[in-house]
């Protein structure tokens, strides 16, 4: 992906009402200053977190649970999986195309004495079957809403019922059984319906 492209990506998560990492007050998950190495491709969107809040609220609407496993498509730092793994105690696997989130997510985890709980995997989320994420129960998402499209085949062939929660974008005509609002960011909730398997 060119450099000008990934300004447009930047700017597509601005224009949402997004606003950049540097702008966010403290993070709740410290931050590195250690390097890993480049992602092997350009990310499909780059890294902006998902303020706490509505981390918090996207694993009440998708009433995240114990016996849940949630995967994070994108995981960033880690935040989401690790929120609910220390809240609810459940498991979780993050996947992140840029070795130095994963680094990050690693290191909060260990900071938040989660590693028995959750895993935090080198890789690109467009290459993972249905069978690997047939194991998730719970999605979560924070990409792109041409990303959000690009993902709904595979998550179709999901175990009906699988929940999907998705902060900022929604799923193109695929109506979300819950849509709410957060400090002024949008939160999705879908099931996989029988119908679309
Ligand atoms: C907007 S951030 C969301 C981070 C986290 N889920 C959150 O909500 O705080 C999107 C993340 O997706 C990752 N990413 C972009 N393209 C990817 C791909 N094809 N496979 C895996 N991760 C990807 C980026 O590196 C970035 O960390």
């Amino acid at each position: 992906m060119t450099r000008r492209k990934t300004h447009v990506l930047a700017a597509a998560l601005l224009g949402a009402g997004l606003i950049l990492a540097a702008a966010v007050p403290p993070a709740t998950f410290a931050q590195t200053a250690a390097t890993a190495p480049p992602p092997s491709r350009t990310p499909d969107v780059v890294f902006v977190p998902t303020p706490q809040e509505v981390v918090d609220e996207m694993l009440r609407v998708a009433e995240v649970g114990p016996n849940d496993v949630l995967y994070d498509l994108g995981s960033g730092d880690g935040r989401i999986p690790i929120t609910a793994a220390k809240r609810f105690g459940t498991r979780g696997v993050g996947y992140d195309i840029d070795p130095q989130r994963i680094k990050e997510a690693r290191e909060n985890a260990q900071k938040e004495g989660v590693t028995d709980k959750v895993t935090f995997i080198h890789g690109d989320i467009f290459e993972l079957s249905p069978q690997e994420l047939g194991k998730a129960s719970v999605i979560s998402l924070y990409l792109l809403p041409e990303l959000n499209l690009k993902l709904r085949p595979t998550l179709w062939q999901l175990k009906p019922g699988t929940r999907i929660v998705s902060h900022a974008f929604d799923m193109g005509d695929w109506k979300p059984e819950k849509e709410l609002t957060v400090n002024g960011r949008r939160v999705y909730f879908w099931r996989v319906p029988e119908r679309k398997r």
